[in-house]
Protein backbone atom coordinates (compact mmCIF):
# COMPACT_ATOMS: atom_id res chain seq x y z
CA UNK A 1 0.00 0.00 0.00
CA UNK A 2 1.14 3.41 -0.30
CA UNK A 3 2.24 5.01 2.28
CA UNK A 4 1.19 8.42 3.35
CA UNK A 5 4.46 11.38 3.96
CA UNK A 6 3.23 12.34 7.91
CA UNK A 7 4.67 15.50 9.42
CA UNK A 8 5.04 15.74 13.14
CA UNK A 9 6.55 18.49 14.86
CA UNK A 10 10.29 17.73 14.42
CA UNK A 11 10.52 14.44 11.96
CA UNK A 12 9.12 13.92 8.97
CA UNK A 13 7.55 10.38 8.16
CA UNK A 14 8.00 9.07 4.80
CA UNK A 15 7.97 6.13 2.30
CA UNK A 16 10.94 3.59 2.05
CA UNK A 17 13.42 4.91 -0.51
CA UNK A 18 16.21 2.40 -1.84
CA UNK A 19 19.35 4.37 0.09
CA UNK A 20 17.85 3.43 3.60
CA UNK A 21 18.93 -0.04 2.93
CA UNK A 22 22.19 1.15 3.96
CA UNK A 23 21.27 2.50 6.76
CA UNK A 24 19.40 -0.71 8.05
CA UNK A 25 22.74 -2.88 6.78
CA UNK A 26 23.74 -1.24 9.94
CA UNK A 27 21.03 -1.16 12.40
CA UNK A 28 20.36 -4.68 11.46
CA UNK A 29 23.43 -6.09 12.73
CA UNK A 30 23.91 -3.53 15.82
CA UNK A 31 23.05 -6.07 18.78
CA UNK A 32 22.05 -3.23 21.12
CA UNK A 33 19.50 -2.46 18.71
CA UNK A 34 18.40 -5.59 18.12
CA UNK A 35 18.23 -6.92 21.54
CA UNK A 36 14.96 -7.08 22.21
CA UNK A 37 13.96 -7.74 18.25
CA UNK A 38 11.90 -11.45 17.43
CA UNK A 39 14.89 -12.18 14.78
CA UNK A 40 17.19 -14.67 16.33
CA UNK A 41 20.39 -13.29 14.48
CA UNK A 42 22.18 -10.34 13.74
CA UNK A 43 23.22 -11.51 10.14
CA UNK A 44 24.55 -9.04 7.56
CA UNK A 45 21.44 -9.10 4.94
CA UNK A 46 22.60 -8.67 1.18
CA UNK A 47 21.81 -5.27 -0.15
CA UNK A 48 19.69 -7.17 -3.16
CA UNK A 49 17.49 -8.61 -0.19
CA UNK A 50 16.67 -5.38 1.70
CA UNK A 51 16.25 -3.95 -2.07
CA UNK A 52 13.84 -6.86 -2.41
CA UNK A 53 12.07 -6.34 0.85
CA UNK A 54 11.24 -2.58 -0.04
CA UNK A 55 9.93 -4.10 -2.83
CA UNK A 56 7.19 -6.24 -0.76
CA UNK A 57 6.48 -3.73 1.83
CA UNK A 58 5.39 -1.48 -1.49
CA UNK A 59 3.15 -4.21 -2.88
CA UNK A 60 2.26 -5.13 0.81
CA UNK A 61 -1.59 -4.27 0.80
CA UNK A 62 -1.75 -4.72 4.65
CA UNK A 63 0.73 -2.50 5.28
CA UNK A 64 2.16 0.40 6.14
CA UNK A 65 6.01 1.15 5.86
CA UNK A 66 7.86 4.28 6.57
CA UNK A 67 11.05 5.50 6.96
CA UNK A 68 11.56 8.58 10.02
CA UNK A 69 14.20 11.53 8.76
CA UNK A 70 15.26 14.42 11.66
CA UNK A 71 15.98 17.91 9.90
CA UNK A 72 19.20 16.15 8.65
CA UNK A 73 19.35 12.63 8.35
CA UNK A 74 17.51 9.23 8.61
CA UNK A 75 16.82 7.80 12.01
CA UNK A 76 14.62 5.08 12.25
CA UNK A 77 11.30 3.30 10.68
CA UNK A 78 7.93 3.01 11.92
CA UNK A 79 5.02 0.44 10.37
CA UNK A 80 1.84 -0.68 10.62
CA UNK A 81 1.17 -3.89 9.76
CA UNK A 82 -1.38 -6.64 9.68
CA UNK A 83 -4.20 -4.37 8.62
CA UNK A 84 -7.26 -5.89 8.73
CA UNK A 85 -10.03 -3.85 7.00
CA UNK A 86 -13.15 -5.78 8.63
CA UNK A 87 -11.87 -5.50 12.15
CA UNK A 88 -10.34 -2.03 11.49
CA UNK A 89 -7.02 -3.30 13.25
CA UNK A 90 -3.51 -3.12 13.20
CA UNK A 91 0.15 -4.37 14.28
CA UNK A 92 2.40 -1.23 14.91
CA UNK A 93 6.36 -2.03 14.50
CA UNK A 94 9.31 0.55 15.41
CA UNK A 95 13.26 1.04 15.34
CA UNK A 96 14.98 3.88 16.10
CA UNK A 97 18.05 2.80 14.52
CA UNK A 98 20.42 6.19 15.15
CA UNK A 99 21.11 5.67 18.82
CA UNK A 100 21.77 9.12 18.97
CA UNK A 101 18.66 10.28 19.13
CA UNK A 102 17.36 7.75 22.25
CA UNK A 103 15.37 9.06 24.63
CA UNK A 104 15.06 12.58 22.93
CA UNK A 105 11.14 11.63 22.80
CA UNK A 106 11.31 10.55 19.11
CA UNK A 107 9.21 7.09 19.36
CA UNK A 108 6.65 9.23 21.55
CA UNK A 109 6.50 11.79 18.52
CA UNK A 110 6.25 9.55 16.09
CA UNK A 111 3.85 6.80 17.31
CA UNK A 112 1.03 9.30 18.57
CA UNK A 113 1.48 10.89 14.92
CA UNK A 114 0.65 7.47 13.96
CA UNK A 115 -1.99 6.24 15.94
CA UNK A 116 -3.40 10.33 14.98
CA UNK A 117 -2.93 9.53 11.34
CA UNK A 118 -4.15 5.52 11.51
CA UNK A 119 -7.71 6.74 13.02
CA UNK A 120 -8.37 9.77 10.85
CA UNK A 121 -7.23 8.95 7.98
CA UNK A 122 -6.83 5.46 7.52
CA UNK A 123 -9.59 3.96 8.98
CA UNK A 124 -7.82 2.07 11.49
CA UNK A 125 -9.80 1.80 15.10
CA UNK A 126 -7.39 -0.60 17.05
CA UNK A 127 -3.83 -0.82 17.57
CA UNK A 128 -1.86 -3.38 18.74
CA UNK A 129 1.90 -4.25 19.69
CA UNK A 130 4.24 -6.53 21.10
CA UNK A 131 6.92 -6.07 22.88
CA UNK A 132 9.71 -8.07 25.37
CA UNK A 133 9.16 -7.65 28.92
CA UNK A 134 12.48 -6.70 29.12
CA UNK A 135 12.04 -3.76 26.42
CA UNK A 136 11.32 -1.22 29.73
CA UNK A 137 11.91 1.69 26.99
CA UNK A 138 9.60 0.49 24.79
CA UNK A 139 7.00 0.13 27.34
CA UNK A 140 7.71 3.08 28.73
CA UNK A 141 6.80 4.98 25.17
CA UNK A 142 3.67 2.65 24.63
CA UNK A 143 2.17 3.76 28.08
CA UNK A 144 3.18 7.44 26.90
CA UNK A 145 1.26 7.19 23.84
CA UNK A 146 -1.90 5.71 25.50
CA UNK A 147 -1.63 2.05 25.00
CA UNK A 148 -2.23 -0.50 28.11
CA UNK A 149 -0.96 -3.40 28.05
CA UNK A 150 -3.72 -5.97 27.49
CA UNK A 151 -2.23 -9.34 27.46
CA UNK A 152 1.00 -11.24 28.25
CA UNK A 153 2.39 -14.34 26.26
CA UNK A 154 4.34 -16.37 28.79
CA UNK A 155 7.69 -18.10 27.50
CA UNK A 156 6.60 -17.52 24.05
CA UNK A 157 10.00 -16.47 22.38
CA UNK A 158 13.60 -17.78 22.67
CA UNK A 159 16.24 -15.57 23.64
CA UNK A 160 19.87 -16.72 23.66
CA UNK A 161 18.31 -19.81 24.84
CA UNK A 162 16.00 -18.79 27.41
CA UNK A 163 12.03 -18.80 27.06
CA UNK A 164 10.97 -15.27 27.39
CA UNK A 165 7.85 -13.53 28.00
CA UNK A 166 6.51 -10.99 25.61
CA UNK A 167 3.81 -8.32 27.01
CA UNK A 168 0.78 -7.42 24.65
CA UNK A 169 0.01 -3.68 24.27
CA UNK A 170 -3.20 -2.16 22.78
CA UNK A 171 -4.95 1.19 22.03
CA UNK A 172 -8.49 1.78 20.83
CA UNK A 173 -9.85 4.79 18.57
C1 LIG B 1 12.60 1.48 22.34
C2 LIG B 1 12.81 2.71 21.46
C3 LIG B 1 11.82 2.67 20.29
C4 LIG B 1 12.56 3.97 22.32
O1 LIG B 1 12.67 5.11 21.47
P1 LIG B 1 13.04 6.55 22.04
O2 LIG B 1 12.83 7.53 20.95
O3 LIG B 1 14.39 6.49 22.66
O4 LIG B 1 11.94 6.73 23.16
P2 LIG B 1 11.46 8.11 23.84
O5 LIG B 1 12.63 9.06 23.85
O6 LIG B 1 10.20 8.56 23.19
O7 LIG B 1 11.21 7.62 25.34
C5 LIG B 1 9.98 7.73 26.05
C6 LIG B 1 10.26 7.39 27.51
O8 LIG B 1 10.85 6.10 27.62
C7 LIG B 1 12.10 6.19 28.31
N1 LIG B 1 13.05 5.26 27.71
C8 LIG B 1 13.38 5.14 26.41
N2 LIG B 1 14.29 4.15 26.26
C9 LIG B 1 14.53 3.65 27.50
C10 LIG B 1 15.35 2.62 28.00
N3 LIG B 1 16.12 1.88 27.20
N4 LIG B 1 15.32 2.35 29.34
C11 LIG B 1 14.53 3.07 30.17
N5 LIG B 1 13.71 4.07 29.75
C12 LIG B 1 13.73 4.36 28.44
C13 LIG B 1 12.54 7.63 28.09
O9 LIG B 1 13.45 8.04 29.08
C14 LIG B 1 11.23 8.36 28.17
O10 LIG B 1 10.81 8.47 29.49
P3 LIG B 1 10.46 9.91 30.14
O11 LIG B 1 9.39 10.50 29.25
O12 LIG B 1 10.00 9.56 31.50
O13 LIG B 1 11.73 10.67 30.07
C15 LIG B 1 14.28 2.78 20.92
O14 LIG B 1 15.17 2.67 22.00
C16 LIG B 1 14.59 1.69 19.92
O15 LIG B 1 14.30 1.82 18.74
N6 LIG B 1 15.18 0.56 20.38
C17 LIG B 1 15.62 -0.52 19.50
C18 LIG B 1 14.50 -1.22 18.74
C19 LIG B 1 13.36 -1.70 19.61
O16 LIG B 1 13.55 -2.24 20.71
N7 LIG B 1 12.16 -1.54 19.07
C20 LIG B 1 10.95 -1.99 19.70
C21 LIG B 1 10.69 -3.43 19.42
S1 LIG B 1 9.14 -3.92 20.12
Amino acid sequence: MKSPIIKTENYIIRPFKKEDALLWQVWDTDVEIQAHMPEPKNELQKIQEQYDYIEECENDEEGYYWSIDSDEKTIGTVSLTEIDDHHKSAELGIVIGDKNFWGKGVATEVIKSIINNAIQELNIEYISAEVEEANIGMQKVFIKCGFEQDGKFINSRVKEGQRINVLHFGINK
